[in-house]
Order: structure tokens, then C-alpha cells, then sequence
């Protein structure tokens, strides 16, 4: 494998991980197909099973196809090691189940995509585990929700769909003063806009069915560990037998050995495949969804029909200064949302769409619209739906990478139709 951490970024996401020698030159790593693998000798498998050597067993336990995704998402996130798993839900409850034991409690952001939302307060709450959730824009809420059942500090990088941007750099500070890891799901930015372990957080997850894969064709996750936690300094002591084994390595050790293989999160090698050659396109593809969804916010903005534009790329959006900080120049990310009348109207207006799909998903290369609030929200409460700014007037639209004349055209057609 050749050396790739002195490219520039759109460069690394082509050649990183990369091994044709491995895989008898092909550029690509061949779909390994199987759920178990031969060993010559019993000895051979005694040791495998030690941990001896690093051969593949069964699927569920590990992959070749999946390794060499995982080397490449290690890379592009500047961490040390990385697991992929079948989807960003089984990559969010595993990375955090291998902190928590019953009667713990960690702090998160408030503004949590959903099925992260009902796992914390729901799942975990059966098993005595406390989320503490706070503004994810307030760093004296972040430290003052922190006590000594406290395990790590979970926030988003932008909000899914509050649109959100808590500042990492100093939530991390904060984290690591109590002698806690930083947890950042980057699923909106992905590592093009920001990479979270270059700003202080620990450890990075993903779910890869959005930008990383980018077609809407593979479903996935992974949790990246940066490597540089420093997990003996009092609050992890479960965590020793783990760094014996692994050293800088220990967390994913410890999620590997005791919750990814025994819920059998594993990912199919074909989506690890998919998803390489997604990346291939990561950086092409961010810039013009960024590029798009800047175009297409300063496009509602002006339109009498919509009430508000919730994007951060917006000079007066509360979250723009914090983004212009942690993302440079490169944008703000391809998702946005938007206030019409009420309900009835954002139901007439997406009905009227053309070109624009109408499904539960986003980062897809093609545009994509729903209505959260009568969607995947529908069976919220609704105290819980403000919370997560969920209100009945929300259009959430991901922004695809089609001409952006045509998405603007599509938008008036269906904005002209409300009269
Ligand atoms: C920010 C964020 N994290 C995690 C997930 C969960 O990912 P998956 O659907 O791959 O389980 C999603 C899905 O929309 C998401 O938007």
C-alpha cells in the first residue's frame, strides 16, 4: 500500500487504502463472497482464533472486502483504525454501547437525527443509562450537564434537521478536561468539509449510506478511532484488558470483541464495495452539492411563499460563523430546510415535483425532499418534535449534484403551483 497523508484531500480519498498488489492488480478490491474462510492447518485456526495472526474466519467477525474500506475511512478521517459495519444506527449504538454500563450517563446535543434520538432515550433508558441532552450550540449547558457518571460527549456536526453547528473545538476541550472522549457523528459533513479528530474529538462515526457512498445504493456505518484517547486516565477502567491487547487501539477493540460480532452488526462486503467506489467521487460530488445548496438557499430566501431558509451557509444563519470556523471555504454542506404556510402546503408543494425525489433519505447524488413532521416524526411526541425543531411547516431537502438550473426550475415550478 502506497503512502498517501501528504495528498492533498481530493487526491487521498482516490489512492488511500488502496492495495492492488493484493488484489492481483485490480484497482478495486474483489467482492469476497464468502461466509467463512479455509484454514490449511488446525493450527492455523487455534491461532487465528488467539489472535495470532490477522486471517479472516467468518463474516460476521470480519471481511477482506470490508478491511480495505475501513483502511480508507481510517485514512480520509485522519484516524488510527476503523470498523464498517451494516448501517450509521449499528456504527452509533455500537460505538456507544462500548462506553456504557447500566447506571451511566453521557451528554449529547439535543438536535439528534432520529433513530439516534429514540436509541438514547428509549433503548439506553431501559438499561439505566441517562442521555443529558443540551443545546448543542451551548458549550456552559455541554460542561455543566457533566458529572461523575458521565462516559463521553456525543454531538453531530451539523444537525439533521436543525441545521446546527455546535463548535468541536472547544466541546472536545471541555470533554477532555473531565477526562472524557468526544464522539462526533460526521455523516453531514463527511471528512471533504471537516474532519472532527483534526479539531480534538476522539472518535468519528458515519453513517456511509449518505454522502460517503453518495447513490443511494448501500447502506452502512463506521466508527473511526483517532487513537490519541488517553483511555487510563480514571473513568474507563473496564477499558485495561482492552489497551493490554490492542494499546491505541483498545476502543475498537473493545466494540469489536464484545458488541459487533456478538449483535452481528456486520456489513455485507458488497455494500464495503459500493461504497469504495462512491468515494471516489466524495469530493467531486461535495463541492457541487455545496455549491447547489447555496444557490438553491439564496433561491428560497427570496421567495414569497417561503417563510424561513435554515441553512448555515446563510451570512445570518446562528450557526455561520462557527461552520465559516471549523469548515474553511469550502461550504456548508448539501442539506437544508425550509418553512412554507403549514402542512397542507409543504404536502401540495412536494406533490407538485417534478424531477425532485420524495423519499426518507439524503446525500444521495440526486435531490431529495420529505415532510419530517408527518414522516419519520409522525409518532413523536409533540414536545419532543420542538425540541427537534420538527414543526409541521418543514421541508427538509438534500440537495443532489444535477445542474443547479434545474433543481431551482423544478422548485419554482412546485412553489408556482401553491397558487
Ligand atoms: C446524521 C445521521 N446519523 C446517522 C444516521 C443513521 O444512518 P443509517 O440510516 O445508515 O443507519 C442518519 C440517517 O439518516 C443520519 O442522518
Amino acid at each position: 500500500m502506497k503512502k498517501t497523508n501528504f495528498l492533498r484531500f481530493d487526491s487521498m480519498v482516490i489512492h488511500a487504502g488502496q492495495s492492488p498488489e493484493q488484489w492481483q492488480g485490480a484497482t478495486l478490491p474483489p467482492i469476497y463472497q464468502t461466509a467463512s474462510h479455509c484454514h490449511g492447518t488446525a493450527e492455523n485456526l487455534s491461532d487465528t482464533f488467539s489472535g495470532k495472526t490477522t486471517d479472516h474466519i467468518y463474516m460476521r467477525l470480519s471481511n477482506p472486502t470490508n478491511k480495505a474500506l475501513e483502511v480508507k475511512l481510517a485514512a480520509l478521517e485522519n484516524g488510527r483504525g476503523a470498523i464498517f459495519m451494516s448501517s450509521g444506527m449499528a456504527a452509533i449504538s455500537n460505538a456507544c454501547m462500548a462506553l456504557l454500563r447500566a447506571g451511566d450517563e453521557f451528554v449529547c446535543g439535543n438536535s439528534l437525527f432520529m433513530s439516534t434520538y429514540l436509541l438514547f432515550k428509549n433503548v439506553f433508558g431501559k438499561y439505566d443509562i441517562t442521555p443529558r441532552m443540551v443545546e448543542s450550540t451551548d458549550l456552559a449547558a455541554l460542561e455543566a450537564a457533566i458529572n461523575e457518571k458521565t462516559r463521553f460527549v456525543y454531538l453531530e456536526t451539523i444537525g439533521n434537521p436543525k441545521m446546527d453547528v455546535p463548535n468541536l473545538r472547544k466541546a472536545a476541550e471541555i470533554a477532555h478536561r473531565y477526562g472524557l472522549p468526544l464522539l462526533v457523528d460526521n455523516t453531514l459533513a463527511t471528512p471533504y468539509l471537516c474532519r472532527p479528530i483534526d479539531l480534538g474529538a476522539d472518535l468519528v462515526i458515519h453513517s456511509t449510506t449518505k454522502y460517503l457512498s453518495g447513490h443511494g445504493d448501500a447502506t452502512g456505518g463506521v466508527v473511526i478511532d483517532g487513537g490519541n484517547f488517553d483511555w487510563q486516565q480514571g473513568r474507563f477502567p473496564d477499558m485495561q484488558p482492552f489497551i493490554d491487547r490492542k494499546g491505541p487501539l483498545a476502543y475498537l477493540d473493545k466494540i469489536w470483541r464484545e458488541h459487533h460480532i456478538n449483535f452481528g452488526t456486520t456489513a455485507a462486503p458488497l455494500h464495503a464495495y459500493l461504497t469504495m467506489v462512491g468515494l471516489d467521487t466524495l469530493a467531486l460530488r461535495m463541492e457541487r452539492h455545496m455549491a447547489n445548496a447555496m444557490r438553491v438557499a439564496e433561491f428560497l430566501r427570496y421567495r414569497s411563499e417561503v417563510s424561513w431558509v435554515n441553512f448555515a451557509g446563510l451570512a445570518d444563519h446562528h450557526g455561520n460563523r462557527t461552520a465559516r470556523e471549523q469548515f474553511g471555504e469550502k461550504g456548508f454542506g448539501g442539506l437544508l430546510a425550509f418553512g412554507l404556510k403549514d402542512q397542507e402546503t409543504c404536502f401540495r408543494f412536494i406533490n407538485n415535483l417534478q424531477m425532485i425525489y420524495h423519499l426518507a433519505n439524503l446525500g444521495d447524488c440526486k435531490s431529495l425532499v420529505i415532510h419530517p413532521y408527518s414522516s419519520q416524526y409522525v409518532s413523536f411526541p409533540e414536545e419532543t418534535k420542538a425540541d427537534l425543531a420538527i414543526t409541521p411547516d418543514l421541508v427538509r431537502l438534500s440537495v443532489g449534484i444535477e445542474a443547479v438550473e434545474d433543481i431551482i426550475a423544478d422548485l419554482t415550478h412546485a412553489l408556482d403551483g401553491l397558487h
